[in-house]
């Protein structure tokens, strides 16, 4: 097998591929989502840093400059829904079923939300596609871990918290990814919460066969303090109002 051929059976071994070049292109417009997203990140890092305001506040439909101050460490379930719904992308964690590495666990990035800025809804929705390593390894197996960060605001590196220290909160939740049939009221619900947070992905192109997706939660880990991490509830974790 050559390099190529290699790098080909990587990323679409099993979907109607035209020619070669046509993968190649697919494998860039990943990596240009991936650049994007960084960017963008970066973007609003930069913009939240030199922002004071207190409160939610939209510069425009879906782009926050500032969220409100996180909740106390003690309030776990409520931590775990802030640092979801403030968040705009997370790790997401599979079993890999690329040929290279099958078996192996695969953490890759993915852009979630789980509502439009103005409604939290527990929920982590995804605008996913199967050309993707992690869409297609959950094909084989839709269990998954999605790992947020406090790191992706402000509020660590004001604090000099580095990403690892537990009082840069960290949640890990595990579930199912669900595929959510367009024309739903759940799939109208995530296309508006993600093309508004994401206004980018209105563009993504059709023939990557997009799909709205979300996480059905089964367990939840928190990280917030010294200590080690602490189980959420699930029942409770939707029951909680983060900003309450
Ligand atoms: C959220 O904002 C949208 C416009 O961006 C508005 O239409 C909607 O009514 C707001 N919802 C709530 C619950 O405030
Ligand atoms: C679902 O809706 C999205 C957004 O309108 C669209 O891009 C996508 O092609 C649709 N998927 C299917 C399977 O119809």
């Amino acid at each position: 097998m050559t390099k190529g051929e290699a790098f080909h059976s990587l990323l679409e071994p099993d979907l109607p591929v035209k020619t070669r070049r046509r993968s190649t292109g697919c494998q860039f417009f990943i990596m240009g989502i991936a650049t994007a997203l960084s960017l963008a990140s970066l973007a609003l890092a930069v913009y939240q840093a030199t922002s004071t305001h207190q409160s939610v506040h939209a510069i425009s439909e879906g782009v926050v400059s500032a969220w409100p101050t996180p909740p106390p460490h003690e309030q776990v379930t409520k931590v775990a829904r802030y640092v979801v719904h403030t968040s705009a992308w997370a790790s997401i964690a599979t079993i890999s079923t690329a040929l290279p590495i099958q078996g192996f666990p695969f953490a890759n990035i993915i852009s979630v939300c789980d509502g439009p800025v103005n409604k939290s809804s527990g929920i982590p929705y995804m605008y996913m596609t199967r050309f993707d390593l992690s869409g297609k390894d959950l094909l084989s197996n839709d269990k998954a871990t999605l790992s947020f960060s406090e790191a992706q605001s402000d509020y660590c590196s004001k604090e000099d918290f580095d990403p690892e220290d537990p009082r840069c909160a960290r949640v890990l939740l595990t579930g199912h990814i669900i595929e959510l049939k367009n024309g739903t009221t759940e799939a109208n619900f995530a296309q508006n919460a993600l093309f508004s947070r994401h206004p980018i992905m209105k563009s993504w192109p059709s023939d990557h066969h997009f799909f709205f997706a979300k996480m059905d939660i089964v367990h939840i880990y928190v990280l917030d303090y010294f200590g080690g991490p602490s189980e959420v509830n699930v029942d409770e974790y939707f029951k909680t109002d983060p900003f309450a």
